[in-house]
C-alpha cells in the first residue's frame, strides 16, 4: 500500500518502568518495544514517523534506522500535540496512521482493517472493550455510530459506565488531521492538546467514523510498568508457542517455553520443559531437546538429541550427535554426525569428525578432531599459553586415555593410542602408544605429617 505514513507516538516518559532505559526501549522477546512498533509500521507505510521527547537520543541511537524520520516534541502537551510535530511532513493526499510506541502487540490483520475502513471514510477508529475502563478515553455513541472520545478525567458518571474504550490507535486521511489539528485547544480537565478530540470534529464536519473493534485486549494493551512488560511477554511467548505446535512442534509445557528470535523446526522435533531458545535456531526432523536447555544462533541437525541442562551458542550440531547432560557448547563448534558430547564437557571453537566420542569431564577448544576418535574422561586441550591461542589436531582413529593433557600446539596422528595421565607437548607418531608418566613407586622414607 503506498501513501500511507506511520505516527507513532514515543515521546512519553515512562517513569513507572523505573529505570534508566526510555519505556519504548524495553525490550519484549527480542526487540525493544517501538521495534515491534515498527515492525508493523514498516510493512505497511511508505513513510514512518516517530515521535520522541524524553530520552530521544537515547532512543535514536538504539534504533539507529535511517528510513526513520524522527521528530522531536520537547514539551508533552498532550497526543494531539504529538501528531502535530509529524504533520508538517506529511502531503494532505495521504493516509497516517496514528500507532503508541508502547502498544507492541497491534497485529498487522488488524491494521490493515482500519485502513481499508479509512481510505473509504476518511477516519478509522481502533477500540476495545473492557471489564474495566478505568482511565482510558470512552467512546460515546449515538445510534450505534461513534460521535466523541471523552477522556477519563472529563467524563460524567454516566459516560464513565461505557466499557468501550479508545485504543489510540487511528488512521486518518492526512489532510483532513491537519486541518482538525489546528482546530485543537487544550480546555479540558488536564490541560492538553487531546488527538482524541477530532473524533466529535470529524462528526460535526458530517462524516460517519468508521469502528474496528479489537478482538482482545492484549492486541491494543499499552506497557507502562514491568508487570505488564512481563504480562505481554507471556501472551507473547504463549501465542508463539501456539503457532509452534500448530505446525507440529511438539512442547511438553508451551508455558515453559520461551522463543526469543526465530526457530525453524522439521517433522517429529520435541522440546521438554524450560528451554530457551535465541536468536536463529533450526533444528532437522526428529530432534529432542530435554529439559533445562539454552539454545542460542544455533544450526542443529536431524536426529539429534540433547540432554538436560545443556548449553549451545553459535554452534553447528552434525545430524545423529549426541549431546549433553550438562554439556556446553561454545561459539564455533562444529559437532559432526553421531559424534557424543558428555557431561560436563565444554568445546570452543573446534571441529569434531562424524562419531568421535568426548563422553566426559572435558575441554576442547581449538581443536581440529577427525572421525572415530575416543576422548577419555578429564582430557583437555591445553590452547592457551597466557598470551596467545594454539591449535590442537587429532587426526581420525585417535584412542585418548583419560586425564590427558594436550599442550597446544600439538598434533595426534592417526590412530595414536595415548596413555591416561600423560602430559603431551610434542606431535604424536600415528598408530603407537606414546605417554608421559613418571614411574610409579613407594617412597621408602616417606612418614605420614603428625598435626601439630
Ligand atoms: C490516551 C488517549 C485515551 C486512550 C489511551 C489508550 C488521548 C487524549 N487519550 O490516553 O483516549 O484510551 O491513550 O492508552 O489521546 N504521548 C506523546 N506525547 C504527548 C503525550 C503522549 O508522545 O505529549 C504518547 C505517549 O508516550 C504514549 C501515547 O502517546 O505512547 C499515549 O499517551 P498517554 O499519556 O499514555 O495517553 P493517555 O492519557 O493514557
Ligand atoms: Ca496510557
Amino acid at each position: 500500500m503506498n501513501n500511507i505514513n506511520a505516527i507513532i507516538l514515543a515521546a512519553g516518559k515512562g517513569t513507572r518502568m523505573n529505570s534508566t532505559k526510555p519505556k519504548v526501549l524495553q525490550v519484549l522477546s527480542d526487540k525493544t518495544l517501538l521495534e515491534h512498533v515498527l515492525m508493523q509500521a514498516q510493512a505497511l507505510c511508505s513513510q514512518v514517523f516517530v515521535v520522541v521527547g524524553l530520552g530521544s537520543e537515547q532512543v535514536c541511537q538504539a534504533l539507529d534506522d535511517d528510513s526513520i524520520n524522527w521528530v522531536e516534541q520537547s514539551e508533552q502537551l498532550g497526543t494531539g500535540h504529538a501528531v502535530q510535530q509529524a504533520t508538517p511532513y506529511i502531503n494532505d493526499d495521504s493516509i497516517s496512521l496514528v500507532l503508541y510506541g508502547d502498544v507492541p502487540l497491534i497485529r498487522q490483520s488488524t491494521l490493515k482493517d482500519l485502513i481499508t475502513q479509512a481510505q473509504k471514510s476518511g477516519v478509522a477508529l481502533l477500540s476495545v472493550m473492557l471489564d474495566n475502563p478505568a482511565g482510558y478515553g470512552r467512546i460515546i455513541r449515538k445510534d450505534n455510530q461513534i460521535q466523541a472520545i471523552v477522556e477519563q478525567k472529563d467524563a460524567n458518571t454516566e459516560q464513565l459506565m461505557i466499557c468501550e474504550v479508545n485504543t489510540g490507535i487511528m488512521v486518518l486521511d492526512s489532510g483532513l488531521l491537519k486541518a482538525y489539528l489546528g482546530n485543537l485547544n487544550a480546555n479540558n480537565a488536564q490541560g492538553e492538546f487531546y488527538l482524541t478530540d477530532i473524533i466529535a470534529m470529524a462528526v460535526k464536519d458530517g462524516k460517519t467514523i468508521a469502528s474496528v473493534i479489537a478482538e482482545n485486549d492484549s492486541e491494543v494493551a499499552g506497557v507502562n510498568d514491568k508487570v505488564q512488560l512481563a504480562e505481554l511477554e507471556r501472551v507473547f511467548q504463549k501465542n508463539q508457542a501456539n503457532q509452534f505446535m500448530q505446525q507440529g512442534l511438539t512442547l511438553k509445557d508451551p508455558a515453559r517455553f520461551d522463543c526469543r528470535g526465530t526457530l525453524n523446526f522439521g517433522q517429529n522435533c520435541e522440546v521438554d520443559v524450560n528451554v530457551v531458545v535465541e536468536g536463529d535456531v533450526s533444528l532437522g526432523d526428529n530432534t529432542t531437546i530435554a529439559p533445562n536447555c539454552i539454545i542460542k544462533n544455533a544450526k542443529i541437525g536431524t536426529n539429534v538429541v540433547i540432554l538436560p541442562n545443556s548449553v549451545i551458542e553459535d554452534a553447528i550440531i552434525g545430524d545423529g550427535a549426541s549431546i549433553g547432560p550438562f554439556a556446553r557448547i561454545r561459539p564455533e563448534a562444529h559437532i559432526g554426525e553421531s559424534a557424543k558430547i558428555g557431561n560436563f564437557v565444554e568445546v570452543k571453537k573446534s571441529t569434531i569428525g562424524k562419531g568421535s566420542k568426548i563422553s566426559h569431564l572435558s575441554y576442547v577448544g581449538d581443536t581440529i578432531m577427525g572421525e572415530g576418535v575416543n576422548i577419555g574422561a578429564g582430557v583437555i586441550t591445553c590452547n592457551y599459553d597466557g598470551v596467545n591461542k594454539h591449535q590442537t589436531t587429532i587426526e581420525d582413529g585417535v584412542f585418548v586415555g583419560s586425564d590427558t593433557q594436550f599442550i597446544a600446539p600439538v598434533t595426534i596422528g592417526k590412530n595414536a593410542t595415548i596413555g591416561a595421565g600423560s602430559t603431551i607437548a610434542k606431535d604424536v607418531p600415528g598408530g603407537k602408544l606414546s605417554l608421559s608418566r613418571t614411574k610409579q613407586a613407594v617412597l621408602k622414607n616417606w612418614k605420614k605429617p603428625i598435626k601439630k
